[in-house]
C-alpha cells in the first residue's frame, strides 16, 4: 500500500482489519438494478467499516462489517451535543475496470482539522486511506460504470460515550458507508436556482463553518427549506458583513469577464477540495484566480454590470453546476451562462474518469 510520503503518519503499520462478509446482501441482479439508476445517496453497499477509539485505547478493533443499523447508548454523547464529523469522496470506475479515488490525502486531512475543531480525535491519514480501500476490496462490484455515475463515499466519526457532562467524549467511533451516486441535483447537469438566506446564518466567526460536521448542516435545514419553497434548489449564506460564504453543500465561484476567477475566503467556510482542483486547472489555463470576499451588494451589480459572466457551485457530490437563478425575498436576478464551468468541469471529470492524464497526480488507486 502507498501511504502519503508527506504525511507525519506516513510509518504507521497498516490496521489488521476483521472482515465479517455479509451473506445477505444484496442479489447481482437487485445491485444492478440499483446501479441502473442510483440517484444520490438513497442506497448502500453491502459493507461497512468500523474502527473504535478510546482515550486509553487509541484506535482498535478496526473491522469491514455487513453493513447495518448502529447500536447506540442513549446517553451518547453525539445524540446530546452533535460532537460528529464527516467527509465524502467518490470513487471512479475506469474503462479499464480499474477503481480509483481522487485526492485521499486531501479528504484525509480535513477529516483532521474537523476533529481538531469538535474536539475529536484524528485519524491518521493512512488509516483513512486504508478505510477506503478495505470496504473497496469487499464492495468493489458497487463502483457503477455509467456515465457520470461513482460511489460516494461517506466516513464520519463521532462521540458514542455515555455521558451527559459537557466535554470531549472519551470513547468514539469511526465509520465508512458507500452510496451509489448519479446526479445530486434531478435533472443532471443543468443551472440551478439558489436562495439567498437573508434571515440565518450557516457559520460565524470563531464558530465551525470550516468544519465538517453536522451542525452546520442541521443550521442549513430551515434556509434550505425556504429555498424549496421559493422554488429554488440550493441556498447561498452570507457572513455578518454581507459577503458571500457557499451554499449549503458546495462551494461558489464567480468568473469575471476578463476570466479573473474568484471565489470567497473567510475561516468560516469549508475548504472545498473540488474547488481547489478546479482552481489549480484553470490556472493551468492561465486564469488568473483570486480568494477574497465578495459581498452579495458586489455580486448584483457585477452581474448587472457584465463584470461577471458566470457563477457556478462546486464540491464532491454536485461536481461542478452552473447558477442560473439568484432569488431574494424582493428580487430575482437572472446569472449569465458561459462555457467555462462546463468546460472544467469536463477536463475535472476526465481526470477522475481516467479519459485524460492526471499531471498533478491527484488519482489514487484503490482496488490495487
Ligand atoms: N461546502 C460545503 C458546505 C460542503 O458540504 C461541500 C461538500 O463537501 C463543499 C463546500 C465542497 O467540498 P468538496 O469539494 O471537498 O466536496
Ligand atoms: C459532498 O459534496 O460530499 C457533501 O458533503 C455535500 C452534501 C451532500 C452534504
Amino acid at each position: 500500500m502507498t501511504l502519503i510520503d508527506s504525511d507525519p503518519d506516513s510509518d504507521l503499520a497498516p490496521l489488521e482489519f476483521a472482515v465479517t462478509r455479509n451473506l445477505l446482501g444484496a442479489s447481482p441482479e437487485r445491485r444492478a438494478e440499483i446501479l441502473a439508476d442510483p440517484g444520490f445517496g438513497s442506497s448502500f453497499t453491502d459493507h461497512m467499516v468500523d474502527i473504535c477509539w478510546s482515550v486509553r485505547g487509541g484506535w482498535h478493533r478496526p473491522r469491514v462489517q455487513p453493513y447495518g443499523p448502529i447500536s447506540l447508548d442513549p446517553a451518547a454523547a453525539v445524540l446530546h451535543y452533535g460532537q460528529e464529523i464527516f467527509e465524502g469522496i467518490k470513487a471512479y470506475r475506469h474503462a479499464d475496470g480499474s477503481v480509483h479515488t481522487f485526492r485521499p490525502d486531501q479528504n484525509g486531512r480535513r477529516l483532521q482539522r474537523s476533529a481538531r475543531r469538535l474536539a475529536l480525535p484524528e485519524l491518521p491519514v493512512p488509516y483513512f486511506i486504508q478505510s477506503l480501500r478495505e470496504l473497496v476490496a469487499v464492495d468493489g462490484d458497487w463502483v457503477p460504470s455509467g456515465n457520470d455515475q461513482s460511489l460516494y463515499l461517506r466516513p464520519f466519526m463521532f462521540a458514542k460515550e455515555a455521558f451527559l457532562g459537557v466535554r470531549p467524549a472519551h470513547k468514539v467511533a469511526y465509520y465508512l458507508i458507500a452510496s451509489p451516486a448519479g446526479a445530486y441535483f434531478t435533472g443532471g447537469v443543468r443551472p440551478v436556482s439558489i436562495w439567498l438566506s437573508e434571515d440565518y446564518a450557516r457559520a460565524g466567526k470563531g464558530g465551525t463553518g470550516a468544519a465538517k460536521t453536522g451542525g452546520n448542516y442541521a443550521a442549513s435545514l430551515l434556509p434550505q427549506s425556504e429555498a424549496y419553497e421559493n422554488e429554488c434548489d440550493q441556498v447561498v449564506f452570507l457572513d455578518q458583513d454581507g459577503n458571500v460564504e457557499e451554499l449549503g453543500g458546495m462551494n461558489i465561484v464567480f468568473v469575471y469577464k476578463d476570466g479573473t476567477i474568484v471565489t470567497p475566503q473567510s475561516d468560516s467556510i469549508l475548504e472545498g477540495i473540488t474547488r481547489e482542483s478546479l482552481l489549480q486547472l484553470a490556472r493551468d489555463r492561465g486564469h488568473k484566480v483570486e480568494g477574497r470576499s465578495v459581498s452579495l451588494a458586489q455580486w448584483r451589480e457585477g452581474v448587472a454590470s457584465g463584470d461577471i459572466v458566470e457563477v457556478f457551485a462546486c464540491g464532491t457530490a454536485a461536481v461542478v453546476t452552473p447558477i442560473g437563478l439568484l432569488k431574494g425575498k424582493d428580487f430575482i436576478d437572472e446569472q449569465p451562462l458561459g462555457s467555462l464551468a462546463l468546460s472544467l468541469r469536463e477536463e475535472l471529470t476526465d481526470i477522475q474518469y481516467g479519459r485524460r492524464e492526471d499531471t498533478h497526480g491527484w488519482l489514487y488507486r484503490l482496488d490495487a
